[in-house]
């Protein structure tokens, strides 16, 4: 079967690039990534693209006198490399209203909290201010609302008393490389479709097991 075709936005690391860049390595894995853009030229997930033969593009948002003007550039290149679907991974920019109806329900993001708790940036620090006992991380459709959008995979993660915010993002960013790849899998697969902004996943499980931090203490 062909695999679904993706464009990956980046602005920086590029953790999450990776993530997906090793998933649609594996042979079974349903997609495929055939464009990386970067609106900064010295991101280090260009240099991830670079290794695992990727097309790359660097457009400059400063080199544009209006957000619509650069997001038409955007998705030029992007309907010219076939794009399917849109991963967002760590892209610091917001997207014009044009940008998210052209690429409704064909465009995703990775957001480092349980939404729609903690949306916006300094998203660790906010859920330990706020004295949550759990975070994690969220794979969404984007909608032109910043942090909005259908939610198709979460990963909860504990809070410690402990933590700060580095600590905090560290053991997210473990279950963000897990969800993210997933997420574009069950997509991939046809199984997600949304309905009055909900996602719904064909065939989904949810665990059995439910977390409770701290743990109760046995007596
Ligand atoms: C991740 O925490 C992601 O959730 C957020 O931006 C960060 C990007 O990191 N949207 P990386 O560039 O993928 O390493």
């Amino acid at each position: 079967m062909a695999k679904l075709k993706l464009a990956v936005p980046i602005s920086g690391r590029g953790s999450n690039l990776q993530a997906l860049i090793d998933a649609c390595a594996l042979p079974d894995f349903p997609a495929e990534i055939v464009l990386v853009i970067s609106n900064k030229a010295d991101a280090q997930g260009l240099e991830r693209a670079n290794a695992a033969n990727i097309p790359t593009l660097v457009i400059d948002h400063k080199a544009y006198t209006s957000r619509t003007a650069f997001d038409a550039e955007m998705t030029k290149a992007m309907k010219f490399a076939g794009t399917e679907l849109i991963c967002l991974a760590g892209f610091m920019r917001l997207l014009s209203d044009e940008f998210c109806s052209h690429w409704h329900n064909r465009m995703i993001n990775i957001h480092p909290s349980l939404l729609p708790s903690f949306k916006g940036l300094d998203v660790q620090q906010a859920a330990i201010d706020a004295g949550a006992r759990f975070s994690g991380c969220t794979v969404h459709y984007v909608r032109p609302e910043m942090d909005t959008g259908p939610i198709i995979v979460q990963a909860a993660v504990p809070i410690n008393d402990d933590d700060n915010a580095d600590t905090l993002a560290e053991r997210i960013l473990v279950q963000e490389h897990i969800i993210y790849p997933e997420a574009v899998r069950l997509i991939a697969e046809g199984r997600v479709t949304v309905e009055a902004e909900r996602a719904i996943i064909e065939g989904h499980t949810s665990p059995e097991t439910t977390m409770i931090n701290p743990m109760p203490e046995s007596e």
